[in-house]
């Protein structure tokens, strides 16, 4: 492991332990319901399904929106591969969006020509996926604005945001299915593993705790009519994540804090930026990124910073230039490229507080 991980979680034993003993002699299912109330509560009560994964959750969503084959759907170039793969899953194709300079997510003006473009009866955005990159909450006005007067649906990405708010809405409920999360193990929030699907209404949580469950009709025999998925979350996974959902607020202020001691080390070098955030939202500061523009040389700076042992990323690689993803329609500019170049995310988790003077020196 580096001396400096990224994103570092400690495992609490100690906690886990007392929530397995509360439910040794429980039903299994108890937790997993236990769990969903707990991310529910935070989530302005809005229904929620535990699944396996923020990609099966992802995948979920499109599936209950009824996506599928030769569907077009918008998707931020500038993402981790998960916000992508499931619209591949369902046959689907993206149309790739560049990101703004303010948030680094999914630019408005962009989208608006997506939208406008791709509007004909056979060639139609069907569905729009929005990231909040390292918890750092999308124009979601300006973008719900877009979506209602096409009538598209939108998906948040809320993978990286748990804890980020859009004028003081969670994210992950502003979005029309709602969103979706990641409790993986580099997450502010993490159960190990597992996902969650936040939606605003019960017929499609009932539709996608349906599909989740390998779409089993409710019937004493095995009776099916289509195709589903086994995304249910398992007990254990839902035994850390409840764990977790009590200390959401210490893990949300950490990670906030982390940031805002690497912004108080930087201030005074006017290359070095980051995303902000817009009048009324906040940000949960997954990952601390910072932008080292010129005459700083980010590259140098990453080499520098790995040889002191410090676990560190650069800015998403734009997904529309992948190989097997180029081929796809794009509403450019050259924004997403640039923050690849010139994005560096910094150790965030547990102990990164303590290499932030080694980084101050180095640049
Ligand atoms: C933006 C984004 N979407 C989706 C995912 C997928 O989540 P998971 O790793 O739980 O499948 C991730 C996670 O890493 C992510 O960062």
């Amino acid at each position: 492991m580096h001396k400096h991980p990224l994103s570092y979680n400690q495992i609490d034993a100690q906690g886990l332990h007392e929530v397995l003993l509360k439910y040794q002699h429980r039903n299994h299912e108890e937790l997993v319901h236990d769990f969903e109330k707990a991310a529910s509560s935070h989530l302005l009560n809005n229904p929620v399904v535990g699944v396996s994964s923020g990609t099966a959750a992802l995948h979920l969503a499109l599936a209950t929106l009824n996506i599928g084959p030769g569907d077009l759907v918008a998707v931020p170039t500038f993402s981790y591969v998960a916000s992508v793969n499931p619209v591949l899953y369902t046959g689907a194709k993206p149309v790739w969006i560049d990101s703004e300079e303010t948030t680094w997510n999914l630019c408005p003006e962009l989208l608006s020509q997506a939208l406008k473009k791709f509007n004909t009866r056979s060639k139609r955005i069907k569905a729009i996926i929005v990231v909040h990159n390292y918890g750092v909450p999308a124009n979601m006005k300006e973008i719900m604005k877009l979506a209602k007067l096409y009538r598209v649906p939108v998906i948040e990405d809320a993978a990286e945001a748990w804890g980020a708010t859009v004028n003081g809405k969670p994210c992950g409920t502003v979005g029309d299915i709602g969103g979706v999360f990641s409790f993986n193990n580099n997450k502010t929030v993490t159960a190990f593993g597992g996902g969650l699907l936040v939606t605003t209404n019960s017929k499609w949580e009932k539709r996608a705790r349906f599909l989740a469950s390998q779409a089993r009709l409710p019937k004493s025999f095995y009776l099916f009519n289509e195709v589903g998925f086994n995304y249910r979350i398992s007990p254990l996974i839902a035994a850390y994540g409840l764990l977790q959902m009590q200390q959401t607020s210490i893990l949300v202020s950490q990670r906030q804090e982390i940031f805002s001691s690497y912004c108080e080390a930087f201030k005074s070098h006017p290359s070095i930026s980051w995303a902000k955030t817009l009048p009324g939202d906040m940000a949960s500061r997954w990952l601390s990124a910072f932008r080292f523009s010129s005459p700083l040389n980010p590259q140098k700076l990453l080499q520098k910073l790995e040889k002191e042992g410090l676990e560190v990323r650069r800015g998403w690689n734009p997904l529309h230039t992948m190989k097997h993803l180029k081929a796809f329609p794009a509403i450019k500019s050259k924004n997403s490229e640039h923050l690849f170049k010139e994005v560096i995310c910094l150790p965030s988790g547990t102990g990164a507080h303590l290499c932030i003077d080694t980084i101050k020196e180095l640049i």
